[in-house]
Parts: structure tokens; C-alpha cells; sequence
């Protein structure tokens, strides 16, 4: 059976980082959901489609050609067309645009397939906002990550400044801001904890505590 080990929250709980130093403790294959609505921002940018025009973005949720490539140094690559797009994918413009076309039903549904695909042996770890709720249901384990906004904005500030990118505190505050309102209070999977879900407040813990506290709960369960 495949073992699947869900973990939500919205952005900058640390569900990117935990999720992908779990998937290697336990040798299992990783899902970042995030980054297929990333891809299908850009997708529709390149093609002129407004995220608001959910006819004519679900043929290409269906069909848009990315791989994921983990390189030898463990890094994962994202490759859009043949292209590499993986630092493109992760500005707050993209990250905008992801918001928007993941607030559409039938974009949801056109994902949803391709989600579950990457469920294979021997486990999964999927990454994303309603991955305990609606694509695995039945997971073995629920995880949601939560951080008060301040501390989200100034985590995403300073991977912002270490990529050499200038922005200021405020203004990603409030993009953080109205990226959770948008992905919270959308009708359709909206970002919740799954009712089975075990909540970790990272506000107050460095990644490796959070890591730390994550194993215990993997080994607690018996996934490990
Ligand atoms: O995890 P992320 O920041 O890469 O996600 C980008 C956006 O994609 C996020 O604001 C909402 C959307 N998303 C979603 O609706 N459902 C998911 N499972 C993952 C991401």
C-alpha cells in the first residue's frame, strides 16, 4: 500500500522545506501541488489566457507538458515546456497568478488527476493547501503547518533578499495577506485544516525543530 503523509497551511508555515527533507528521510516521492498552480499561472501568461477565463484555462491545466527533475545535488528542477522555469516559478507575481487560476472548480478538477498520479510506491508526501481535505482523503497522516503573518512575511523577505531580489517588508505582508484571504475564503477547497489533521504552530521553531517534532509524530504513527 502506499503510504501517503498529507501537509497544508498557506505560504510560509514551512510546509515546502518540512515536506521535502521528509520525503527524503523517508525515501518517499514528494508532490509540491503549489507549484502545478505555479506552472499553470505561467501557462496562462504565456498564452495570453486571463486567470479569470476558466474555459479556456482547463485544457491547459490538462495539458500543459512539465517535468520534475531532482538534479544530483537533491535540488529539484522544474521544467515548463523543456524550459527551466524553477526560479521564475517562485516570484510573488507567479505565486499571484496561482492564486487566481486555483480559485476556479473545473481548474481544480483538471489538477486533480494529475495530483493523485504521483501517488506511486513507496509513499508520498504531498505539499500544498488541500491535500488532507480533497486529493488524499484517506492519508495515513494529516499535517497542517500554520505561522502568524508577520513571521510568514519575514521568512518569504529573507529568501527574497538571499536570491539578491530587493522588496520591502510591508508590501509582501500584504500580498502574504491577500494571498490568504483569497486562498481562505474561496468557495472551492478552500485552505482549511482537514478535521484529522495534527496543527503545528512553526511561529516560534527553526526548521529543523519543526522537523524534529514532524518525525516523532511519522514514527509515532508507525510510517517509519
Ligand atoms: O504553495 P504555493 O505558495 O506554491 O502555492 C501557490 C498558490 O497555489 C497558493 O496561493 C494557492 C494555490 N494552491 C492551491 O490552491 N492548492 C494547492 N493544493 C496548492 C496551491
Amino acid at each position: 500500500m502506499v503510504k501517503i503523509i498529507t501537509v497544508d497551511g498557506p505560504s510560509g508555515a514551512g510546509k515546502g522545506t518540512t515536506s521535502r527533507r521528509l520525503a527524503k528521510k523517508l525515501g518517499f516521492h514528494y508532490l509540491d501541488s503549489g507549484a502545478l498552480y505555479r506552472l499553470l499561472g505561467m501557462v496562462a501568461a504565456r498564452h495570453r489566457v486571463n486567470t479569470s477565463d476558466n474555459k479556456n484555462l482547463v485544457p491547459l491545466a490538462r495539458n500543459m507538458d512539465i517535468q520534475f527533475e531532482t538534479t544530483r545535488a537533491g535540488e529539484i528542477r522544474i521544467l515548463l515546456e523543456g524550459e527551466d522555469v524553477t526560479m521564475e516559478l517562485r516570484t510573488e507575481q507567479t505565486a499571484t497568478l496561482a492564486s487566481q487560476v486555483a480559485s476556479h472548480l473545473e481548474v481544480r478538477e483538471a489538477l486533480l488527476v494529475r495530483q493523485r498520479r504521483f501517488a506511486t510506491l513507496p509513499g508520498l508526501v504531498a505539499d500544498g493547501r488541500d491535500m488532507g481535505t480533497v486529493v488524499f482523503p484517506d492519508a495515513q497522516l494529516k499535517l497542517y503547518l500554520t505561522a502568524s503573518i508577520e513571521e510568514r512575511a519575514r521568512r518569504r523577505y529573507k529568501q527574497l533578499l538571499d536570491k539578491g531580489e530587493s522588496v520591502s517588508l510591508r508590501a509582501l505582508e500584504s500580498q502574504v495577506r491577500a494571498r490568504d484571504e483569497r486562498d481562505i475564503n474561496r468557495d472551492i477547497s478552500p485552505l482549511v485544516a482537514a478535521s484529522d489533521a495534527i496543527e503545528i504552530d512553526t511561529s516560534e521553531l527553526s526548521i529543523n525543530e519543526v522537523l524534529d517534532a514532524v518525525l516523532n509524530i511519522v514514527l509515532l504513527k508507525g510510517l517509519m
